[in-house]
């Protein structure tokens, strides 16, 4: 049997926009109204109202932590004007998953900004990183027994959403360069400013959230797990820097860094090679590539001097349970040899409790629980209670 390290997390990951519903005063929400081809998040899966549900079943199955949201544009809908009943809301959530005996991971900032910020120029305005450090110095008043803070989710992906917002700014659309049918448009890097912009913002709040609270502080960050071919190492360095290295450099210094890892991609002299549609794909089109989680690892590891690790997101998009069961036991073995090599991992928490919004779209289900879209009934599927006993042993 292969065993992970005592007090190792074992848990699952949401985020607010993508399972509470009616997040009206965030940009993503005015988004999906305005883009074509863009379904809409509705009442989402309502945890807003069912949170103390979804941790239950989470719990029960045996697991030890849960990842979750505190949405901006809810703590303050407008600037400098803050919502003291939904800072109530999210010390509710953290005081039924402390009562569950949940290990809380907090997410500050998960993709979606409060409209006026997105307004005031959203990453690249003027007080940006003002405006995240106040939002975040309010938020440390309800972090009491929080032990894990993911200051903001994916930057080199924000940063990336954030290009494609300012090009619709001016009256521009992002055009996906064209790629055969069913195949996943590889998305441009990020411009390297706005990622500067956002190590900076993380920064501030790292160390506002540490002074104020007891807590750990990192940020997580999208690793695609690249591949060279032969000849392509030189470029994979170049696009490895620009999407992803420039972000783990920011961890320096961090408590930890979080991990986020779905599939890998190959990059050959002229770049990320476009993925083909092939059967074992996933539902959002990627390689099926359960390897690349312990290639994620790795990386992070070497790039950031040795900082830990927690996996805060690693599942697939499948209609087929038995198929998320396979991935993630070879992911996890996969992570296990990072482990067993000296890699100090702390946790692992699966993307995603439940089946949610996948930004603009509901048929990739990443969820270890199906949710009913008309009544909002939980259905744990086989992968809850599987992932509930790896939990229980702490090992495969
Ligand atoms: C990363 C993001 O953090 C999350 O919001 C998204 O749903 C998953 N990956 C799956 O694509």
């Amino acid at each position: 049997m292969t065993t992970f390290p005592d007090g190792f997390l074992w848990g699952a990951a949401t985020a607010p926009h993508q399972i509470e519903g009616n997040n009206v005063n965030s940009d993503f929400w005015a988004a999906e109204g305005a883009m074509p081809g863009m379904e809409r998040s509705g009442d989402a899966c309502d945890s807003y109202h069912r949170y103390a549900e979804d941790m239950r079943l989470l719990a029960d199955a045996g697991l030890t932590s849960y990842r979750f949201g505190i949405e901006w544009a809810r703590i303050e809908p407008e600037p400098g004007l803050i919502s003291r009943a939904e800072l109530a809301h999210y010390r509710r959530m953290i005081d039924t998953a402390l009562e569950l005996g949940l290990t809380p991971v907090v997410t500050l900032h998960h993709f979606t900004n409060p409209r006026w910020f997105a307004a005031e120029g959203g990453w690249m305005g003027e007080r940006a990183v003002d405006r995240f450090r106040f939002y975040a110095e309010t938020v440390t008043g309800i972090l009491d027994g929080v032990p894990w803070v993911c200051t903001m989710n994916e930057p080199n992906m924000l940063a990336i959403m954030t290009m494609m917002a300012r090009l619709a700014a001016s009256g521009q659309q992002w055009q996906s360069p064209t790629v055969d049918e069913g195949q996943r448009p590889v998305l441009p890097s990020p411009d390297p400013a706005i990622g500067r912009r956002l190590v900076e913002a993380h920064h501030a709040v790292r160390d506002v959230v540490r002074e104020r609270t007891g807590a750990k502080v990192g940020w997580t960050i999208a690793n695609q797990a690249l591949v060279a071919r032969p000849g392509g190492e030189e470029r994979l360095r170049e696009i490895r820097y620009e999407r992803e290295d420039l972000y783990l450099d920011g961890s320096k210094g961090d408590d930890f860094v979080g991990v986020q890892s779905y599939s890998s991609m190959w990059v050959n002299e002229n770049g990320i090679e476009p993925h083909p549609v092939h059967p074992d794909n996933t539902l959002v089109g990627t390689a099926y590539r359960p390897d690349a989680l312990a290639l994620a690892v790795r990386h992070t590891w070497e790039r950031t001097g040795g900082t830990s690790i927690l996996v805060t997101e690693n599942g697939m998009a499948t209609d087929d349970d038995s198929r998320r069961i396979a991935y993630t036991t070879a992911a996890l073995e996969g992570l296990a040899s990072t482990v067993t090599d000296g890699v100090d991992v702390r946790g692992y928490l699966h993307w995603s409790l439940l089946d949610n919004y996948e930004w603009g779209h509901w048929a990739p289900t990443f969820g270890l629980i199906a949710v009913d879209r008309e009544t909002f009934v939980r259905t744990p599927k086989p992968s809850l209670a599987w992932l509930g006993s790896v939990a229980r042993r702490n090992g495969l």
